[in-house]
Formats: C-alpha cells, structure tokens, sequence
C-alpha cells in the first residue's frame, strides 16, 4: 500500500537515537515528526539531510511535552556496545545500552496520554539475543506484550542488499493493526540463533509473538568493487606501508592473497586488523576477504577499526584505508547524502547505523501497509 492510499495526513515516525537519520531515510512514505540523538556531530549531520525537527540531547532527559503529537511509528536504534559480541556484554542494565529503558519510560508515559504509536522497531546487534545472561531480548519482548503489542523479531543482514556483511536483529511490534505473518518461522529472516532465542521466551510472551512475513530481495547485491572510488581519486598507502601490513597476513589470508595476484585479474579484498592469539600469544593479524563483500563497518575507535581496501591487478597489490563516502555507499546512502568533514567523522556516523535497504524493506513489508489499513479501519 502506498501513502497516497491514506486520507488525510501522512503516517508520522519518530526516530530515536537517529545519529545521521538513516532509519529515517528507510521509512519511506512515513514523515520524520520527531528525532533525538545525544550527539552533537551526529546531530548536524541529521540536519543537514533532512528537514524537520530535531532534538539534540540524552533521552534521558526527554518528557513526554518534548513529543509531538501521537505518531504512528517508533523507531529505536539504541546503543548496541553493552549488548554486542564484541562489547562489554553488560547489556541493558550496562550505562550504556540501559538507555533503551530511559526510552521505553517515554512510550510509556506516551500510552498514559494516550499518545501511544501502534508500532515500535527496536534495532540492535544480534549479540541482543543473548546478552545480560540471556535476560535482555525476553525482557524487551515482555515490555511490548504488557503493553499490548504484537511481538516478532527478524535477523537481516544488509549483505542480501549491499556489498556489506552486517546482520541486526529487528524487533517489530504492532498493536491494533495487522502485518502478514507466517505460521511457522521461515529463511532468511527467522534464523536458528532468533528461534533458539524465542524458544527460551516465557510462554505468555510466546503467545504474543508472531513470525512477521518478510520476503528478500528479489535484485541480488552489489559487488564491492562497483562501489569504489576510480583508483585515481585516492590515496594509496606507500610501498613501506603496504610491506607492513602485508606481514601481518596468516598464512591463509597470505595465500589467498597470492592466488589473486597469481590470477593476473584485477581482484579486490577488504580487511580488518586483528588481535588473535596464536600459541598462547597475542598477535596482530590482518585478515582479508574477497567474496566481494566488506566486513561490518565499525565506528573508528583505534587502527584496528578501519577498514582496508587490497587491489590486486598485473601481478601488483597496492593497498588503501577505506574512505567514508565509500563507507556510505555500504549503508546504501545516494551519493547526495552530506557526510560531515573528515573522513574518522563521516566513519564515525556510518559505523553504528542502520542500512537504508534493509529499513525500506521492512517498511514496504510490513510497516506502511500495516499502518495504512490501521489509519484507514480506525
Ligand atoms: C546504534 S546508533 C544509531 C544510529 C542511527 N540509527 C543511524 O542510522 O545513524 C546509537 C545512537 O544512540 C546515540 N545515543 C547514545 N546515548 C544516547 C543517549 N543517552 N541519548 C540519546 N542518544 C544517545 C548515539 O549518539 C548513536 O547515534
């Protein structure tokens, strides 16, 4: 269903912790009434990409006066490093990712008003599934379903999308509207690590769950290589450079690199740096793919988190940092979108967002056609 099916006004969203607003930019057919991020950076870079109003500051200190209105959506990316594999793993009671329930107390005291959304998205790492000891999904899942929500959850990897390997984990949540469900879980987006986890939800929770019917893509994804840079509009690492990072390979990653260069094609690689323990020692490693897909952008905190890109071609290898317009390409971001000065600032904003694609899926599934019937029965 389309928007110009609804009398009227146009659905409303709010988007909190926004950062660069790229949830917003999924949410097709929706109009942006409200956004909220704590981060100065971020925030400019919100507004400079989109119109409407934004609120800078910690949701902490949001009141329900803040909020326009009642909008039909809510859409949550909240901090994930509490609750990621790769984090502290202190989850929702950490400082951090604990600022889910400083929101959840907002849509709370929104419903009191009567100002409640008939959706919620939560997004976060997968790591959510089983992070505070296995405490955090089931208790998210029962805040929903107290509230009366409809709850469902999808893992989605931007890589059935774009050139990047990022799975996430989508909760999705209705309450006096219908979204298209299957009856049993279903592939790509219900897989075994979110079975297992709803399997271990408490039996009431359970009976609100639904396995949200979400089709993928029907255009297969991108290869990296078609979302570079031309080889002459950046900067190449020096030969020196290039040595050093070449001796980090392991002799996997050395050999796959030499079979490229062996294959006189022009062949691309993307890489992080690694600490690995190898024999009981810590060492740096550099670690290469070439399916054609980048690793997980992460926000740039040290070295290791940025991103190389490796050209093998006539026998040579030549190697780069990853740039951050190339980094907004992986997020699925039209080369229009303004991305702040700098390029540790424009990677900082693309490492912990959402990619655009995977929102305009949902939002084609089942968000606006859910909403849109919702509006037009009421
Ligand atoms: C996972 S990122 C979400 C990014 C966003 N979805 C995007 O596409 O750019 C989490 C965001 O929460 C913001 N944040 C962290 N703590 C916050 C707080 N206390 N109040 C408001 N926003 C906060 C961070 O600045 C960050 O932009």
């Amino acid at each position: 269903m389309m928007a110009s099916d609804l009398p009227g006004d146009a659905l409303t969203a709010f988007e909190f912790f926004a950062g660069g607003g790229l949830a917003g930019l999924g949410l097709e057919g929706f109009q942006v009434t409200f956004a909220n991020d704590i981060d100065r950076a971020k925030a400019s870079s919100w507004q400079a990409n989109h119109a409407g109003a934004f609120h800078t500051g910690d949701v902490r200190d949001l009141t329900p006066e803040d909020l326009p209105g009642q909008p039909d959506l809510v859409w949550a990316s909240s901090p994930c490093q509490d609750v990621s594999l790769a984090g502290t793993r202190g989850g929702l009671a950490a400082r951090r990712s604990g600022t889910f329930w400083s929101f959840w107390q907002l849509m709370q005291a929104l419903d009191r008003e009567g100002r409640g959304p008939r959706a919620i998205v939560v997004e976060n790492v997968v790591g959510l599934l089983t992070s505070g000891q296995g405490r955090d999904f089931p208790a998210i899942c029962s805040a929903l379903v107290q509230a009366g929500y409809r709850v469902g959850a999808l893992e989605m990897d931007a890589a059935l999308w774009l050139p990047q390997s990022r799975p996430r984990l989508f909760m999705v949540a209705f309450r006096d509207a219908e979204a298209p469900t299957g009856s049993h879980p279903a592939p790509p987006f219900h897989t075994p690590r979110l079975i297992a986890a709803h399997d271990r939800l408490p039996k009431p929770v359970r009976s609100a769950w639904a396995w949200w019917k979400v089709g993928p893509p029907s255009r297969p994804n991108l290869d990296i290589g078609a979302l570079l840079e031309p080889d002459d509009a950046v900067q190449w690492l020096g030969p020196s450079d290039v040595g050093h990072l070449l001796e980090l390979l392991a002799p996997l990653h050395r050999e796959r690199l030499d079979a490229a260069q062996r294959s006189g094609e022009r062949r691309v690689a993307t890489g992080f740096r690694r600490v690995r323990t190898e024999g009981g020692v810590r060492v740096q490693r550099l670690e290469l793919r070439f399916d054609g897909v980048a690793g997980c952008l992460r926000t740039p905190s040290g070295g290791s988190s940025r991103q190389y890109v490796l050209v093998c071609d006539d026998g040579r290898v030549r190697a780069r940092r990853l740039t951050g317009r190339e980094a907004a390409r992986l997020m699925g971001l039209p080369d229009t979108y303004v991305l702040p000065k700098g390029e540790t600032a424009a990677l900082r904003l693309m490492g912990d967002a959402v990619a655009v694609p995977v929102v305009r899926t949902l939002t084609d599934a089942l968000l606006r056609p859910a909403l849109i019937r919702a509006r037009i029965a009421a």
